[in-house]
């Protein structure tokens, strides 16, 4: 039986079975063509559910083959099952093969058509196999309600969330398992295709793995940051920048499959010998934060200002703090201070880890590394952190769900301390009521809802899919504002 994926298999082969089974049972069937096709004989049905009950109607394989006409006889069995299947519930295959082929797309490129996805997900909701009067027609609705109706009502839930991924305004829903199986997607199947063309295009183009595409330009603050060269420390992966992080960091953590996969993708490179191209970083989630950080060490390099930036869920490394870091110690001057302040209660450990990070990948005391490990519960407890009289470069914020508690008071103040934010999102609810915020003290620059395919899109830089949402922002405050743009 050539079947290749395995649920796919799984019905080739519970159809095959039933083809046995039908052989015995159901051999008093009648294969006339157009007494399985709706309107159809309930008692037709009946017999027919006794058979189909075991399918899994998350596939598109309700019905094998039913373009393809079987070599038919008076008593053949197999006739029968498959004349019931593709006739009575053809209404059925063709929505679930329809609403399978729009979840293909959007795995294969993040693209389908909304309005027909919304088409066939309300159809679906709303489909009843067509029966004839007569005997057994009580019996049979209610059967097939029993059969169906479940599954409806999941596939109706999916359509809608795969919906809501396209469009990313409505809020109603939570993290679900469908926008994670699209995000997995690209990191098991595009893993290997990947490699190549992060290879092939070496910064000439920005990569774009969910879509197989390098077609943009990478925005022009990463101009100045041509890769290192080099190799990497045994056990550390060196980045673009110069940065070196513990492999392990990345490649070893539990809950790898929700980094981007600018992130996971490297460690998959690694674990099978191959030599990590040394660019800049691909289009995902991560980016915009990438061209944040890079941005505001930048410009506060280049006006020989102090930079200072905040990092509020920094882990134990600070990774952005240090990329920035890096950043602003290559083109400023060595006595231009810079300052480091790392919000981390739960996994700062006992710090040994951010030391070592430190050392490695700046000169002795270049940078000064502060770092808070109470819990920041209030908005007031963070004004008393960032105090009254600095300015801040960039505050990246990344704490799980905790921005809706800290922020929606503090936008106006932060507006006068702060040139750039950064803010991850963890929920749609979340997202959308920040943005409304932050709309009179802050001119968003770019952000993207959590869990869509919408990406960067009205950047012109093309759709990814994101688990977080994020938020790119710079004050209105005249006196800090600058350019909003990453160069
Ligand atoms: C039905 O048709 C198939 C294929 O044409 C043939 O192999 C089989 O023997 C036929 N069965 C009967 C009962 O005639
Ligand atoms: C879906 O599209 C078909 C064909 O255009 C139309 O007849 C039908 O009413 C639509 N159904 C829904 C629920 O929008």
């Amino acid at each position: 039986m050539a079947c290749a994926p395995a649920e796919k298999c799984r019905n080739a082969a519970m159809f095959h079975f039933f083809r046995i089974l039908m052989r015995a049972s159901f051999a008093v069937a009648v294969t006339d063509l157009p007494e399985f096709r709706e309107p159809c004989k309930p008692r037709v049905v009946l017999k027919a559910l006794q058979h189909l009950r075991g399918f899994d109607l998350t596939s598109a394989t309700l019905c094998d083959d039913c373009d393809q006409t079987l070599p038919r006889n008076d008593s053949d069995v197999l006739v029968a099952l498959h004349d019931i299947c593709c006739g009575c519930f053809s209404g059925y295959t063709a929505l679930l093969a329809n609403l399978h082929a729009h979840m293909l797309s959007l795995k294969a490129d993040l693209q389908t058509d909304y309005h027909k996805l919304l088409n066939v997900t309300e159809t679906i909701w709303n489909h009843r196999v067509k029966l004839r009067r007569g005997p057994g027609y009580g019996k049979a609705r209610r059967a097939l309600h029993e059969l169906f109706g479940g599954a409806q009502t999941r596939l109706w839930h999916t359509g809608h969330i795969a919906l809501s991924i396209i469009d990313g305004s409505a809020t109603a829903y939570s993290p679900s398992t469908v926008a994670l199986d699209i995000y997995l997607h690209f990191k098991r199947a595009e893993t290997e295709p990947a490699y190549d063309l992060l290879v092939q295009s070496q910064n000439l183009c920005l990569p774009n793995v969910f879509q197989s595409k390098c077609e943009q330009k990478h925005l022009p603050i990463f101009e100045n940051f041509p890769a290192v060269a080099g190799p990497g420390q045994e056990g550390f992966m060196l980045d673009f920048l110069g940065v070196s992080m513990p492999i392990h960091v990345d490649c070893e953590h539990s809950s790898l499959h929700l980094f981007a996969p600018g992130r996971s993708m490297p460690c998959e490179y690694l674990k099978s010998g191959k030599t990590l191209p040394r660019t800049w970083p691909m289009l995902d989630e991560e980016y915009l934060e990438w061209a944040d950080s890079l941005t505001v060490a930048f410009r506060a390099a280049k006006a020989a200002r102090p930079f200072r930036m905040a990092e509020l869920g920094s882990g134990a490394f600070g990774i952005w703090a240090m990329r920035a870091a890096k950043a602003f110690a290559k083109f400023a001057a060595p006595d231009v201070p810079c300052m480091l302040l790392l919000v981390e209660p739960f996994a700062m450990g006992d710090g040994s880890e951010l030391q070592t990070h430190v050392a490695m990948n700046l000169p002795p005391g270049r940078c000064e590394f502060a770092v808070h490990t109470d819990l920041l519960e209030t908005g007031a407890q963070l004004k008393t952190l960032l105090g009254n009289t600095e300015t801040w470069d960039l505050v990246d914020i990344d704490i799980e769900g905790a921005e809706m508690t800290l922020l929606p008071d503090m936008f106006s103040w932060l507006s006068m301390r702060v040139r750039r934010l950064h803010i991850s999102t963890h929920s749609r609810e979340i997202h959308w009521t920040l943005l409304e915020l932050m709309q009179r003290s802050w001119h968003v620059a770019a952000h993207y809802p959590t869990q869509t395919a919408i990406g960067l899109r009205d950047l012109g830089l093309g759709e990814f899919m994101t688990m977080d949402g994020h938020i790119s922002a710079v004050t209105r405050s005249p006196l800090l504002a600058g350019p909003p743009g990453w160069s």
